[in-house]
């Protein structure tokens, strides 16, 4: 495996690889790998013929009061875990060699960039749009792979690829958890054990969602109310938003159907973390 950490170079061997008829799978990340990275590692492995993952912590993604400067960084445990999945190049480039000096052009998905993570996070979403098109640009895969974690931001990168003509097939794979049903995150090191044990609540009101949903409640109100009453008593809890929309869309719903996404986004003491679940209308 080898780590490349400019990108004039990880440029010039993506080409070689495609000159020479390779696909190329990318897996852009910015390290603290956990379980939910390696699977995305391991389908590209499975998938393509040369798996590049990337290990950035991009700053433009994250808010001036945001945790840019503590988020966890481990280069060497991180180059371990991506080889043993199967990772062939590591692309690990320094914030100058991704915005040099006078750089100025960002990219930018309007209306579904604004709602839920976007409206808690301001500009959170132009960091990362602009950064996954950058490294779409250097490494040109045919395939590359993000979370169904991060919901919100694997439909606005699709719209991107979209409205931008890149030539890239946007794999989404399904949410690694904990064995009792936390959402594997980079930010679960954060919490203390006490907080550890209430964040389940968030996964415990996702299910209680779904479940309400199953057994026939169509009022997206009625589904959201539930959610908050039993986080509630979750007391290290404080929620940011709790939401039923349409899954491929992102819109709010009057009345439930087809396919719907439940997100949650709270804190637990000082940690922010967001979890969802696709629920079938039926
Ligand atoms: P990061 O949080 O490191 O996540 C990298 C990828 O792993 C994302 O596609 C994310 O959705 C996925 N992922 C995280 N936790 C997961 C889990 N429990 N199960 C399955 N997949 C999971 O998301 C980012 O980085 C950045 O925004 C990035 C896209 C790299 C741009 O900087």
């Amino acid at each position: 495996m080898q780590v490349i950490r400019q990108v004039h170079h990880m440029a010039r061997l993506a080409q070689a690889f495609k000159r020479a008829g390779k696909t190329l799978g990318l897996v852009p990340t910015m390290g603290a790998l956990h379980d939910g990275h390696m699977s995305l590692i391991r389908a590209a492995h499975r998938q393509t013929q040369v798996t590049v993952v990337s290990l950035f912590v991009n700053p433009l993604q994250f808010g001036p009061k945001e945790d840019y400067a503590r988020y966890p960084r481990d280069l060497r445990r991180d180059l371990n875990l991506a080889k043993a999945g199967g990772c062939d190049l590591i692309f690990a480039p320094d914030a100058s060699q991704m915005y040099p000096g006078g750089f100025c052009t960002f990219v930018e998905v309007e209306g579904l960039s604004d709602r839920l993570e976007g409206a808690s996070r301001a500009g959170h979403f132009r960091g990362v749009t602009t950064v996954v098109m950058k490294l779409l640009h250097v490494v040109q895969p045919s395939v590359a792979y993000f979370g169904q974690k991060d919901y919100q931001q694997a439909l606005l990168i699709r719209r991107m690829v979209k409205d931008l003509n890149v030539p890239v097939a946007i794999r989404l794979m399904p949410t690694v958890r904990e064995p009792d049903g936390l959402a594997m995150s980079s930010r679960n090191a954060y919490l203390t054990s006490e907080e550890r044990r209430h964040a389940t609540v968030l996964y415990r009101a996702l299910c209680a969602a779904k479940a309400r949903i199953r057994a026939g409640e169509r009022n997206p109100r009625r589904v959201v109310e539930a959610m908050r009453e039993l986080l509630r008593r979750a007391r290290a809890v404080r929620v940011e938003y709790l939401a039923v929309a349409d899954a491929a869309t992102l819109e709010p719903l009057k009345t439930l159907r087809r396919e719907v996404v439940v997100l949650v986004a709270a804190r637990v003491g000082s940690t922010r973390l967001i979890d969802n679940l696709l629920v079938g209308v039926s």
